[in-house]
């Protein structure tokens, strides 16, 4: 296809659903596999092209913003992937947000897994992979040598406005952190396997699914799917077949299992099984104790972001495991060096006193070098909020004296969704994109399962007093966003009201709408324009969601 060193290639959820050996790495799914995604990330790595996966749960919007940013030279997607054995075609979508976004990809790449019949083709820019895949197969194709700090990757996230970040990551010290991080904070080596439940859209998945593993000559495990489909035992019955040494998944996922009996946990003998990794969002006691008592096997939190590709807080079992603090990822990892600064005074925090987490430039190897065509928002992002040059995490965090961090949530407007990561400015603007919605604002509110989930209060350009099409109302608000941006975001509750709290200048008060939806202290109200918004948002939280 004429793909070069630099250029740069966007996958879109691509799945393939047989069972393949690649050398060491052995890719096996149960519903919808990932393998097809796997090794288009490696032949990008191969030939030097940058690519950017983007997560098959979002919405044609969400992937046109994306398009638009990365302006990629190709798009790779399948016709459609699976989920608890539903058929979700994505080539639609695809079509969808190549004829919204300025940048189209002038080629489109299609794994046609026989899912989607009516595959529509579209004459000059869509290539199908089977009749490519059988002229080239066997074809030895070079490797490109690249400098250390060239990039390998892009991976947007939300921040704190509607526009992704495209965090991008170099080639060498990305290497040099992953090899590192698997034998000391992993304790995975050569021949041994590692399974991680991650999406490869995400952090976690490029850094612990495709690239850590190989790098140090381990097996990679790759499941998609629910992980209580088809039974609550799938994990550990795949743990015992492929003798995993570690695995990594996120909180929210055990407490899905929770709800089931431990027996499904007790089920499978696992004698290589030595621990259990948890990140992504804070880990709770109770969830921690479950998973722990039921396979009677070490849990580990750890901390990081997709900023910096690999945990910031660890403990270190392939070196030297400190006792693990319940309710703390642990201390800083390697190469980090780490501060806690006091927001109002901008000087560190002392032990037990909550502050901002930050890292002490330079970053180690791993983190991200800039965001993709934007240094200066890696700048303002990152490094102009204390007097001292900090990377600011934008997490609270606080330490003890022995220099255990536990984090607290984070300090802009991002919320953690079952461990992914919303801005709620993309919510926002989503569900401002209904015709009838005046404002919105959305914010993270606690949930038992996903820790957090979104709620949103609307204002309406035309007052609505009949109850069933307030509520109706609401359903397509919420149906927008879904549509905009995938059903991850999708609002738990949306409430209809007058106004929202702001202060004198004009700013939404989110801050305040989360104490209240949370039966918190809403705090000093004095900034507030019209102390009748915070009444009429505490009758509307009673009263239940329109
Ligand atoms: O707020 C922190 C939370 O998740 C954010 C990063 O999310 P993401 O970019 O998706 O990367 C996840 C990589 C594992 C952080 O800023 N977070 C992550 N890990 C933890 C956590 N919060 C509490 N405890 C953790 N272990």
């Amino acid at each position: 296809m004429g793909l070069r060193k630099g250029d740069v290639i966007g996958a879109y959820s691509i799945s393939h659903d047989v069972k393949e050996e690649y050398n060491n790495m052995a890719v096996f799914g149960w519903t919808v596999l990932m393998s097809a995604a796997f090794i288009a990330m490696l032949a990008c790595a191969r030939i030097g092209a940058v690519h950017s996966v983007v997560f098959g749960g979002f919405a044609a919007h969400n992937l046109a913003l994306r398009i638009d940013d990365a302006q990629p030279k190709l798009l790779i997607c399948a016709d459609a992937g699976m989920r608890a054995g539903k058929v979700l075609p994505y080539k639609p979508l695809v079509d969808a947000a190549c004829d919204e976004a300025r940048y189209a990809p002038p080629k489109v790449l299609i794994v046609h897994r026989g899912l989607d019949q009516e595959l529509n083709l579209k004459p000059n820019r869509d290539v199908e992979y089977a009749p490519l895949r059988a002229r080239h197969q066997g074809a030895e194709v070079p490797v490109a040598w690249l400098e250390s700090n060239e990039p390998s990757y892009i991976l947007y996230t939300s921040g704190t406005t509607g526009k992704p970040k495209g965090v991008q990551r170099d080639v060498g010290g990305h290497a040099v952190a992953l090899a590192l991080s698997m034998r000391t904070v992993f304790d995975v080596g050569p021949g041994q396997t590692m399974f991680s439940t991650s999406d490869v859209g995400w952090a976690v998945g490029h850094s612990y699914n495709v690239y850590g593993p190989l790098l140090v000559g381990a097996t990679s495990l790759l499941y998609e799917g629910l992980p209580i489909h088809p039974d609550p035992g799938i994990w550990w019955q795949l743990c015992e077949q492929y003798q995993v040494r570690t695995m990594f998944s996120s909180p929210t996922a055990i407490r899905v299992l929770k709800k089931y009996a431990t027996a499904w946990l007790k089920k499978y003998d696992l004698p290589a099984f030595r621990w259990l990794f948890l990140a992504g969002e804070p880990l709770d006691e109770p969830t921690s104790h479950w998973i722990n008592d039921g396979l009677g096997k070490p849990v580990i939190d750890n901390y990081w972001q997709t900023e910096t590709g690999w945990p910031v807080l660890a403990l270190l079992p392939g070196m030297d495991l400190k006792p693990v603090k319940f309710g703390s990822p642990g201390l800083p990892n390697l190469g980090y060096k780490l501060r806690v600064i006091n927001d109002a005074s901008g000087i560190d925090a002392e032990p037990g006193e909550k502050g901002i987490l930050t890292i002490v430039p330079p970053l180690p190897p791993g983190c991200l070098t800039t965001i993709w065509h934007d240094d200066s928002r890696f700048l303002s992002s990152y490094f102009e909020h204390f007097k001292d040059l900090l990377y600011n995490t934008l997490d609270w965090a606080v330490r003890d004296e022995e220099g255990y961090t536990f984090i607290l949530g984070r300090t802009d407007d991002v919320i953690n969704v079952a461990g992914h990561r919303l801005g709620t400015r993309e919510i926002e603007e989503a569900a401002a994109s209904h015709s009838g919605v005046a404002e919105a604002a959305a914010i993270g509110v606690q949930d038992a399962l996903k820790g957090q989930v979104p709620v949103l209060f609307v204002t309406l350009k035309q007052s609505l007093d009949e109850a069933s099409s307030r509520h109706e109302t609401t359903q397509q608000i919420q149906q927008k966003v879904v549509e905009m941006l995938g059903a991850i975001a999708r609002p738990a509750r949306t409430y209809l009201v007058h106004s929202l709290p702001k202060t004198r200048s004009g700013k939404l008060l989110r801050r305040l709408l989360t104490a209240l939806a949370e039966n918190a202290d809403p705090g000093d109200l004095s900034t507030l324009d019209d102390p009748a918004a915070v009444d009429e948002i505490s009758k509307a939280l009673a009263r239940g969601p329109d």
